[in-house]
């Protein structure tokens, strides 16, 4: 193994001098990064797990300046192969690529409503997606719950189809910012994920390696996001916007709530089924609100600033496109979606106004009854999770349901119950929702 090398300008750099800089509050020099995501990406030894654990720590600890986290996110970006839309067209027009991203929540179900929705107007999204771990969901999981549909598309056909349906939710290819597949894994068993410029440069990467030429961001913030702290967030966000902008990517950003989870249900099956009902004109209150923002914003971001969304959800052109897409993917849209054999239900144990439903509570009762993965690779169960049958605001009675759990293995229902336990407070004064978008970051 090598523990020092030779880099451009003389510059002698060696894996420990790298971690003692930025241990000791120093700044990364362009050459010490550029030389450090690249041998680790190599994983040809030089750089070892455990050096890019203490390094990922320091990083966490110390911070790093916009100038280090630009050249980071380059690094990771030039550790695989940029995809390239620029090429798409339908009848014989050039299509414009926007993409979303969310930093992830419980009962985030957008992406499955919005990438259709905003197709249905002629733009072209693709949307490479990831599986869920801990206690947050995954986009691919979700829609594995359609029976026959698969995340593998390549690059040709991800092209086609974009041409021809207008969206595909896939799965990223190895090859798109290896830096940050390894990396990421190791910040997941190292307690290094909440980290703002390690969590502006994964995501950045990824987005700006893909060739998507908009991008909208749903920065989340509260107990079911990895930044608990609005003010994080809004710093997470301009970071993220300030990569994209400079990187020309048009990008914005909408700082959402995730105190509280998105919709009535939490689980993969479950929430396709409620994403299905927001495409045919229905669905609960605030994913509907958080779709059409998020498709206004890609809209405008794609020139289309003067059409309304909500008129191809209420027309059916969204619900079109959506059964288009799953068919393109080998999926069967009629088909139904897988259900859990076995069920219980959480009771209120008091009268009141219910004032809080609390994000990461509800995410691990539905992880522990199957929902999500504690290892990497391990199969989900696509019929567990959670319904909610109240939301903050809504009045409940002593004995009323207030979640129905779902799931294939019945032995779990007491450590989902024992998550669950206190999750939901109840006071007795009138509550009013909290605001579900906060704010908007541009450049
Ligand atoms: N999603 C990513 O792609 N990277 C992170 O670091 C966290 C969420």
């Amino acid at each position: 193994m090598s523990s020092s090398d030779t880099d451009t300008d003389a510059e002698i750099i060696d894996t420990i001098g790298v971690i003692r800089t930025k241990r000791d509050g120093g700044e990364l020099s362009d050459a010490q990064i550029d030389w450090v995501v690249d041998r680790y990406a190599r994983a040809a030894g030089h750089v070892a797990d455990e050096q890019m654990s203490a390094l990922l720590m320091a990083i966490v600890l110390r911070g790093m300046t916009r100038r280090e986290i630009a050249r980071w996110t380059q690094a990771m970006i030039d550790s695989g192969r940029r995809m390239d839309f620029s090429g798409l067209r339908r009848d014989g027009r050039p299509m414009i690529t926007v993409d979303k991203h969310s930093t992830g929540g419980v009962g985030d179900k957008i992406t499955l409503p919005l990438a259709p929705l905003v197709a249905s107007y002629g733009v072209a999204v693709p949307q490479l997606s990831g599986r869920g771990l801990g206690h947050t969901g995954g986009t691919l999981d979700k829609l594995e719950s359609i029976p026959g549909w698969r995340a593998e598309v390549g690059p040709d056909e991800m092209a086609a189809q974009l041409e021809k349906v207008g969206a595909v939710i896939c799965a990223a290819g190895g090859d798109l910012a290896p830096a940050d597949r390894r990396l990421y894994a190791l910040r997941d068993v190292t307690g290094t994920v909440e980290s703002i410029p390690l969590l502006a440069s994964s995501i950045m990467s990824k987005k700006i390696a893909e060739g998507t030429g908009a991008l909208v961001l749903d920065v989340k913030f509260g107990s079911g996001a990895f930044l608990k702290s609005e003010a994080e967030s809004r710093e997470l966000a301009e970071t993220m916007v300030a990569l994209g902008e400079a990187a020309g990517v048009r990008t914005r950003a909408l700082l959402t709530d995730m105190n509280v989870p998105l919709g009535l249900t939490a689980g993969n099956a479950l929430e396709v089924a409620e994403s299905v009902e927001v495409l045919a004109g229905g669905g609960p209150e605030d994913v509907v609100e958080l779709t059409l923002a998020l498709a206004r914003e890609m809209l405008d971001a794609a020139g289309l600033g003067d059409v309304d969304p909500a008129d191809h959800l209420a027309g059916g052109q969204a619900m079109d496109t959506w059964r288009a897409m799953i068919r393109a993917q080998g999926g069967d849209p009629d088909a139904p979606l897988p259900r859990a054999p076995h069920s219980d239900t959480v009771v209120a144990d008091g009268d009141g106004v219910m004032v809080g439903l609390d994000a990461m509570a509800v995410g691990l009762g539905a992880w522990r009854l199957g929902a999500g993965r504690a290892v990497p690779g391990e199969a989900v169960q696509a019929e567990a999770g959670i319904t909610m049958h109240a939301k903050p605001g809504d009045r409940v009675r002593a004995g009323d349901a207030l979640f129905t759990l779902h799931t294939r293995t019945p032995e779990r229902f007491v450590a989902a119950r024992a998550a669950l336990a206190s999750a939901v407070s109840l006071g007795d004064a009138r509550c009013e929702r909290a605001p579900l978008i906060t704010d908007r970051v541009t450049v």
